[in-house]
This record gives structure tokens, C-alpha cells and sequence, in this order.
């Protein structure tokens, strides 16, 4: 039995009481129009919005605000000009600690949006255009993303961990015509070559890209490409650029994320109903109070970095930390180093970062005085009930709430989490809807469970920030969210609800995995392992990692004749690398003369994550297997390693 635990005394500062948590969920659901258009007040609109959500589930077809007008750059920077010139909007934190920390306020940040929408302009990039961003986490990653919704350009920001082959594929799936990069990234010390990767990326037959802009980061030896490649000193100017007047629905930008079959898809998110959802979760969720320094430690390459490092903090014209490091470099306590030089009041990170630093124990805490921090988040993964304890007890010294913020790429923000100043905590479940979220869970046939059960997440109502698409392919956003319970939204996670209404998140229940809060398609790993040539066949699962959450297990046949050496095991792993990136390399490969199939061919997963798991007792039905043998060998390559 987990006992909830009560708000900490020490968070006053709340935008939202437990009465008014109550009767806002309470019209957000009963008049959601009315509720929401008065919460797009919170943004400045060129024409204010008189439509709410006008959506269909079956087909699908979804809408907010459909008559307004405004632009999100407007919205993130130059409306905070006549009142917060001066405030600091970005405060940039090297790798190197002993690096140059720099910061932009509003007014110097409106500057160099302004150079670099200028800058994409003279390379031809227009209203409508896909801009692939490429960039480590510095100041002009969140600048370059500014500057596209500036020019009604579409961002498609590509994580700077991706391989030049996964780069290339997304250039292409969206018909992208313009990279901005930096010579290198760093991070843990290391030096990533992003400008060669996207030299690598742009050979591929596949791409048509006419301009690179790039930026100066490490001063790193690079190629440029006469004609194509431009430095953004030489591109910038000063002019005026009046930001593009756009429609709510226009598109903002488009994040590719994985799903259980096929290549990663571009889920599209517009620009009315983004904004006010990203400004509204912010405000509460964060209870971000005037003049407080916020941190989410999440890469612009994700929605996180999307949400809550750029469009939710800037368009309430807070102060948000961009971190270009990691968790561990130079030791393991630099977030707690970070927190104190830049008086961090809020800091947002992932489980994997709080177990991987758990396990390095109290001292690299308790050495820093984190005296500033108000209030703990987490996102991206089930937090345990162990790592949350860690986090409330020895980070947060017992007087900082924590939210656990349960959300995805498609759904644009937060969407269950405690709100701090209104709701008890209990470890290991994310908590309540947030306001026009209506959780349902079902069971695997559809039927609707009731009460304090267990079941699949879906959400049966349409909310704001909600994505409105695959990009390209509008058959497969329905088919994959739409089409297993008709009618509702579905996520893809399993999950319980209590007899306080509470949602506890189980995990996924298709074919993702979720690895150090990163998602992770089974069907890419095998895609990518069988295009190796002495690879046969392939079937990849998750299984519990301590550190990572979930680790990726690879069972590979080989072709005839080859063997499963050690040295080929490694092959294997450097070219999983490759062909996707750093974090999709197999935690383990387990080397088999078949895969366990019904008669028909189907390969059965059930078994295979089973074993994975070490839990040999529950493995079910095997009698249907075309080869029942093979279970007992696979057991025993099991328990060989
Ligand atoms: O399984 C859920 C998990 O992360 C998935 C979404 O991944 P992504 O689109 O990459 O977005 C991650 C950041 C929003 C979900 O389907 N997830 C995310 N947050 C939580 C979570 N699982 C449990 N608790 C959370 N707080």
C-alpha cells in the first residue's frame, strides 16, 4: 500500500488551490469551448479566436480555434518587449562547466531571432517551407526554432544523436529543403560532428536540400559546401522581420517519433491549439511565479525540449535554463552545480537521470546547497516509487513537491500530474487529468472499466494541444490512435486508476520500448539489424534495466553458416549505432538458431519478452509453436548469460 503524501508547507506560491483545481476541471469538461476560450486569452492574438475544438475521432479530424490568427514567435518574444525587455529569457549552460555561461534577455533574444529569420529568409526559406533543425543545446537551437515559426516556417527538429542515416530519413519524409546546424555539439566532453553528419545525411540520393546554415560552436574543423552552406554571420542582419500572421491551424512543426511498426512517423502539431496548450500547462503545472529561474533538462530534440524548454517557459515570459551538458559530466554532481549557480527555483528531468544518480549516492547532493529549488518534476518514464523517495527526500529535502507529468509527443504538453499547490502526491503514479482531459481505460476488447481497475489509456475527448496529424500520411495517424477502440484517442500505454481517481502509468503496452525515457521502436532495432548481411532474422523487446528503465534485447538469427562470435556481437552493435544512433544500441543480443512461431509465422512476442524478463514460469500456451523445442534452448541461452 503506497500512502499518499501530502503537499509540502513550504510551496506556497500556487496559481491553482484544491477548490479551484475542482470546479476548473469540472468546466473545462462540462463547456470546453467556453474553457478554452478563455484560456487562449493567455495569448495575444492578431484575430482572437471565436471557435473552440471542432473535432472528429471516427473519421478523424481535429480543430481549435480555427478562425484565430497570431504567431508563437509573437507570442514568445516580442510581446514580452514593452513589459520584459530587460528579464532574462535564456540562460545557457555549457558542457564545460568552466565554459562561458551566457544569457539572453527578451530584447537580446528578439535580436537574434531576428538575425536568424533574416538569415533563413536569404536562403529561401518561406512561409510553409520544412526547416530540419540539427544543433546541440546552445542558445541558437531555441533561436532557430523562433525564427521558423517567425517565417510560418515548420521546424522538424532532429535529435543531435541521431545517425547521419536517420537524419536523412527524416529530411526526406518531409520534403525538407533547408538544415540549420553547428560545426559540433558537445556533450560529456565528447565531440559530436553534427555539420559531417549532415554532410553524411545529404548524400543520400534521397534528400534535395538547398541551403545549410550553420552555426559556430567548438570552432571544429569542418566542410562547407560552396553554394550550399552558409555561415549564419554571413546571412544575418538587423532588418526588420515582421513575423508572418498565421492561422491557428497552421502547421508549427513536425517531431518525428517511433511507433510499433514501420519508420518513425512526423507527428504534426499546429499552432493555435499548441500555444494555448504549452502556456496553459505551464502556468499551472510549474506554478511558475515572475522572476523564478526554470529548468527542464530535456534536449530540444524531443517534445520535451519543444514544450518546456522553448514555447511553454518563453511565452510566459520566464527564465528557462538551456543545459548543454549531461547528468554525470564532470561528476556526478553538476545538475546540483547548475541549480546553484543559476538559483534554479524548478528543475523538470527524467526518472533514467535520477536513478542513474541515485546510484552514485547522497554525497553529490548533499555537497551542493539546492536552497533554491521550489519544486521537482519528472517526465518520460514511470518513476519508481525508490527513485521518486530519492528525489523528494534527498534532492528535494522533503520541502519541494514533486509532479510526475505523464504526457507524449502527440499530445503536445502535460496531461496528468498533480497540480503543486493543490493535490497530494503519491509515489510512482503521475495523478489527476489535467483540466479537458477525460482518461478512460478500457479493456483489450474495447469494453470500459470503471472505478479503481486496470486497463489501456485512452482519452475520449479532443484537447488543444493534441496533434492533428502524421505528416503525409493522415490514414496512419487514424489507423494508429484512432483505430483500436473507434472513437478515442489511444495511447499506447496500460495503466491503473485507484479508488482516489488517481492514474498510476504501467507501460506500454504495443511494440515501444522506452529506453532511459527515450522512445524507442522494437520494429526499428530489427529493421536495422537485418540489413546486416550475415543477419537472418530479428525480434527485438524491452526488459527492466535499473538504470535505463527498460533496456533493449535483441534475439538475431544468423545465416547459414556464420557464428555467433563476439566479435560479430559487437558488430552488431556498432551498427545498430549507425544506423539509428547512440541510443538505440542493443543492451543485449542473444544469438539463436530460430524464433519461436506459431504455425502460421507469426512470431510470438509474449515469449520472447518473457524471457527477456528472466520469468520463465508464466510463459503460457506454447503448444501452437511450430517448433516447441526451441523455448527449453532459448531458456538455456537465457541463463548462459
Ligand atoms: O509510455 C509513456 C511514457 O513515455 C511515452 C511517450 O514518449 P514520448 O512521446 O517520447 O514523450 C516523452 C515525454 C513526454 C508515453 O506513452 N511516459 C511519459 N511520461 C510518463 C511516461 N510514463 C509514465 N509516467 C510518466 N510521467
Amino acid at each position: 500500500m503506497i500512502h499518499a503524501v501530502e503537499r509540502p508547507e513550504a510551496h506556497t506560491p500556487t496559481h491553482c488551490t484544491p477548490e479551484q483545481y475542482a470546479a476548473m476541471y469540472r468546466a473545462s469538461v462540462d463547456t470546453p469551448d467556453a474553457f478554452w476560450l478563455d484560456q487562449a486569452r493567455r495569448l495575444d492574438w492578431v484575430k482572437a479566436p471565436t471557435i473552440g475544438g471542432q473535432w472528429s475521432y471516427d473519421p478523424v479530424a481535429i480543430a481549435w480555434f480555427a478562425d484565430g490568427q497570431l504567431n508563437l514567435c509573437h507570442n514568445a518574444v516580442d510581446r514580452h518587449l514593452p513589459t520584459h525587455a530587460d528579464t532574462t529569457a535564456l540562460i545557457f549552460e555549457p558542457d564545460d562547466p568552466a565554459g562561458e555561461s551566457r544569457s539572453l534577455t527578451y530584447g537580446q533574444l528578439h535580436a537574434e531571432v531576428v538575425r536568424m529569420a533574416n538569415a533563413l529568409k536569404s536562403l529561401g526559406v518561406t512561409r510553409g517551407e520544412r526547416v530540419t533543425i540539427y544543433m546541440p543545446m546552445i542558445l541558437e537551437g531555441v533561436v532557430a526554432m523562433l525564427a521558423c515559426a517567425r517565417l510560418g516556417a515548420v521546424h522538424s527538429v532532429v535529435f543531435g544523436g541521431f545517425s547521419p542515416e536517420a537524419l536523412a530519413g527524416r529530411i526526406e519524409d518531409c520534403g525538407s529543403r533547408f538544415v540549420v546546424t553547428a560545426d559540433e555539439g558537445l556533450r560529456g566532453g565528447k565531440h559530436i560532428p553534427l555539420k559531417a553528419n549532415v554532410d553524411a545525411a545529404l548524400a543520400h540520393p534521397g534528400t534535395d536540400v538547398a541551403g545549410v546554415l550553420v552555426i559556430p560552436h567548438t570552432g571544429g574543423d569542418i566542410a562547407m559546401q560552396e553554394g550550399r552552406d552558409h555561415w549564419l554571420a554571413d546571412l544575418a542582419s538587423d532588418a526588420d522581420c515582421p513575423c508572418e500572421v498565421m492561422n491557428a491551424e497552421d502547421p508549427l512543426f513536425i517531431l518525428y517519433t517511433s511507433g510499433s511498426t514501420g519508420k518513425p512517423k512526423g507527428v504534426l502539431h499546429t499552432t493555435g491549439g499548441y500555444g494555448v496548450w504549452t502556456a496553459t500547462t505551464f502556468h499551472y503545472i510549474f506554478d511558475y511565479q515572475p522572476g523564478e529561474v526554470f529548468w527542464c533538462t530535456a534536449d530540444i530534440g524531443w517534445v520535451t525540449g519543444h514544450s518546456y524548454v522553448v514555447y511553454g517557459p518563453l511565452m510566459n515570459a520566464a527564465t528557462a535554463v538551456v543545459f548543454e551538458g549531461v547528468p554525470n559530466y564532470p561528476d556526478h554532481g553538476r545538475f546540483w552545480d547548475v541549480v546553484d549557480k543559476h538559483g534554479v527555483n524548478i528543475i523538470y528531468t527524467a526518472p533514467t537521470a535520477i536513478r542513474a544518480l541515485m546510484r552514485e549516492g547522497d554525497a553529490h547532493v548533499t555537497s551542493r546547497s539546492r536552497a533554491s529549488l521550489r519544486l521537482l518534476g519528472s517526465v518520460g518514464e514511470p518513476i519508481n516509487p525508490e527513485a521518486w523517495r530519492w528525489y523528494f527526500d534527498v534532492v528535494g529535502e522533503g520541502r519541494c513537491p514533486i509532479i510526475d507529468t505523464w504526457w507524449q509527443t502527440e499530445t503536445g504538453g502535460c496531461m496528468i500530474t498533480t497540480l503543486p499547490g493543490a493535490h497530494d502526491m503519491k509515489p510512482g503514479s503521475a495523478g489527476l487529468p489535467f483540466f479537458g482531459i477525460r482518461p478512460q481505460l478500457v479493456d483489450n476488447e474495447g469494453a470500459v472499466l470503471e472505478g479503481a481497475t486496470e486497463g489501456n489509456l485512452t482519452i475520449t475527448h479532443s484537447w488543444p494541444g493534441q496533434a492533428r496529424t502524421i505528416y503525409g500520411d493522415h490514414d496512419r495517424f487514424g489507423q494508429t490512435y484512432f483505430s483500436t477502440y473507434t472513437g478515442k484517442y489511444f495511447t499506447g500505454d496500460g495503466c491503473k486508476r485507484d479508488e482516489d481517481g488517481y492514474y498510476w502509468i504501467t507501460g506500454r503496452v504495443d511494440d515501444v520500448i522506452n529506453v532511459s525515457g527515450h522512445r524507442m521502436g522494437t520494429a526499428e532495432v530489427e529493421s536495422a539489424l537485418v540489413l546486416h548481411a550475415r543477419v537472418a532474422e530479428a525480434a527485438v523487446v524491452g526488459y527492466p534495466h535499473d538504470i535505463k528503465g527498460q533496456g533493449i534485447y535483441c534475439y538475431v538469427t544468423l545465416n547459414a553458416g556464420e557464428e555467433g562470435t563476439d566479435a560479430l556481437l559487437a558488430e552488431l552493435k556498432a551498427h545498430v549505432r549507425k544506423e539509428i544512433g547512440p541510443i538505440a544500441t542493443p543492451d543485449v543480443i542473444h544469438f539463436t538458431d530460430g524464433l519461436p512461431k506459431t504455425r502460421s509465422g507469426k512470431i510470438m512476442r509474449r515469449i520472447l519478452r518473457k524471457i527477456a524478463e528472466n520469468d520463465f514460469g508464466s510463459l503460457g500456451d506454447t503448444s501452437t509453436l511450430a517448433d516447441p523445442g526451441l523455448v527449453d534452448r532459448l531458456i538455456d541461452g537465457r541463463q548462459n548469460r
